[in-house]
């Protein structure tokens, strides 16, 4: 392998996902990872296979839909974890097994109650049954930022004679400075040698993450394993975004070291991965925050466009960020224009069917905004493209109003070509919408997070609201987005979309189980 190239481990379906409010349905996987495809990661870590059948469900169709990356899903170091991630990723053009055992005392003698030795026939056997089932196996030294350097030597021996090809060294707890980290990853990446590819896992806890991913790369680790926008547990991982500008951005101190990510595409990912989870990256953000390059003060303004280098170490168009065309929609424009601006905007993967179904809904909203933005069209094509399941569909909504002191909703929808129409009272205006909408459609959800964002600008901008509801006590929730100008329109196509969302993952669901896939 070219030893200047880091390969790119993408952990935002697995690490991104089980972080808590940062849960996505099948679909929603799948987009996001032919996203990263798109943007080039190199292994894409789609899930833990073992963790539920929705899991094993949405790792098998990422490996059957993703080409030109690596499709890997996670096990712990047990055999039916690794038999799951195994079956689940088989289809895929290429396949890894990840799988791990913790190796610091602490969580040898608290969490696991095994001893050194006990660890080291676990992690053997572990590589050599997922060896049976694919070619690429990594391993991790869970807690490694915590474990003792001697051991972490001895159980690498162990793994990479059994068949491992990459060793990660994750820190687990985000407990390491750059200069203790970059020391160990020194130390185990000459040890190893060219016997495994040493990768890095590290948690941000004390907003070291990044810092400490670079200190790895400069030390000998070449795999970097990361998260767009720096999602994962606590407090989220290294992220992706800052982790390869800073590569590519600062060649003085990494040389020839490159990624193969296509950085255009990184605004874009970041902007998927933030509608379909709900979970806005903060505004000053690097890289795919708000303000990331904006410039409030006049000093700064001057500067910029005077010299863009003045204030600016990367053009904003580097990562996808663009500033708005000059092709201003509005009610008079026609589908072809419409068509150009989607396509300008790096939308290239639309079906007739979206674009038509986001052309009606760009008619509606041209009648009540006056110029219909960049942004207004990317929040009508995302959405589209998320709420393709349309077994339940609003109609219309009126509500009451609340100053009377009765919140009241009357809803109809729309399923099999049959519009349902209802009413109810509720202990305020949402909760009467939900109320109407679980009489007509008979499924009782209960809500667990509501989330609404003024999408775009101005007093007439899109609300984006996006809901989380549970169905029943097995399944896990679902995620339910709606748009609209209206908050509470936007409120009731989220809260249905979450139905659908549930329907069509019981049904695949079901189907497998009958036909024993
Ligand atoms: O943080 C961690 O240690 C992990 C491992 C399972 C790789 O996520
Ligand atoms: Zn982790």
């Amino acid at each position: 392998m070219d030893k200047n190239r880091i390969i790119v481990f993408d952990t935002t379906l697995r690490d991104g996902e089980q972080s808590p409010g940062c849960s996505m349905n099948t679909e929603e996987k799948i987009k996001v990872a032919l996203q990263l495809e798109k943007l080039g990661v190199d292994v894409i870590e789609a899930g833990f296979a073992a963790a539920s059948p929705g899991d094993f469900d949405a790792v098998s169709r990422i490996a059957e839909q993703v080409k030109n990356s690596s499709i890997c899903s996670l096990s712990r170091a047990v055999e039916n974890d690794i038999k799951q991630s195994g079956l689940a990723v088989q289809r895929a053009a290429m396949h890894r097994i990840h799988t791990f055992i913790a190796t610091s005392p602490i969580h040898m003698k608290y969490k696991l109650k095994m001893s050194e030795e006990e660890v080291i026939k676990r992690a053997v056997h572990a590589v050599e049954y997922a060896k049976t089932f694919v070619d690429d196996v990594e391993f991790s030294f869970e807690d490694a930022g915590r474990s003792e350097v001697s051991f972490m030597k001895e159980i690498m021996d162990a793994v990479i004679s059994a068949g491992a090809s990459t060793i990660n060294l994750p820190d687990t707890v985000g407990y390491r400075l750059p200069s203790e980290l970059g020391a160990m990853i020194k130390e185990l990446s000459d040890y190893a040698n060219d016997r495994a590819i040493i990768s890095v896992h590290n948690h941000n806890d004390l907003g070291l993450a990044t810092a400490n991913t670079l200190s790895a790369v400069q030390n000998g680790a070449r795999q970097i394993e990361v998260t767009i926008n720096g999602l994962g547990e606590r407090a989220g991982n290294s992220s992706l975004e800052e982790a390869v500008m800073a590569i590519k951005t600062r060649k003085d101190a990494f040389g020839e070291l490159y990624t193969n990510i296509n950085t255009p595409e990184i605004y874009p990912t970041s902007r998927l991965v933030a509608t379909i989870t709900g979970v806005e990256p903060q505004q000053n953000k690097a890289i795919v925050g708000k303000n990331a390059f904006a410039h409030e003060s006049g000093i700064h303004q001057d500067g910029v466009l005077k010299h863009q280098e003045t204030y600016e170490i990367m053009r904003p168009e580097d990562v996808g960020v663009f500033k708005d065309s000059t092709l201003i929609l509005g009610k008079h424009s026609g589908r072809a224009a419409f068509r150009d601006k989607i396509q300008h905007l790096g939308f290239d993967k639309v079906s007739d069917e979206e674009l038509n179904a986001a052309f009606e809904r760009f008619k509606v909203l041209a009648d009540k905004k006056k110029e219909v933005t960049d942004d207004d069209v990317r929040m009508l094509i995302t959405d589209e493209s998320l709420n393709q399941d349309k077994t339940y569909e609003l109609v219309g909504l009126q509500i009451s109003d609340c100053s009377n002191g009765i919140p009241m909703a009357a809803v109809s929808i729309k399923y099999k070509d049959q519009v349902m129409k209802d009413a109810n009272i509720g202990d305020g205006t949402m909760d009467a919408i939900f109320k109407t909408i679980d009489r007509l459609t008979g499924y009782d959800g209960n809500l667990k997070d509501y989330k609404v964002l003024s999408v775009t600008e101005g007093k007439d901008a899109l609300a984006k609201v996006t809901t989380r509801v549970s169905f029943d006590e097995t399944s896990p929730e679902f995620v339910g987005h709606g748009l609209s100008i209206d908050t509470m329109l936007a409120t009731a196509k989220a809260y249905l979309s979450a139905v659908n969302s549930y329907l069509s993952q019981k049904e695949r669901l079901s189907k497998k189980t009958e036909h024993q896939i």
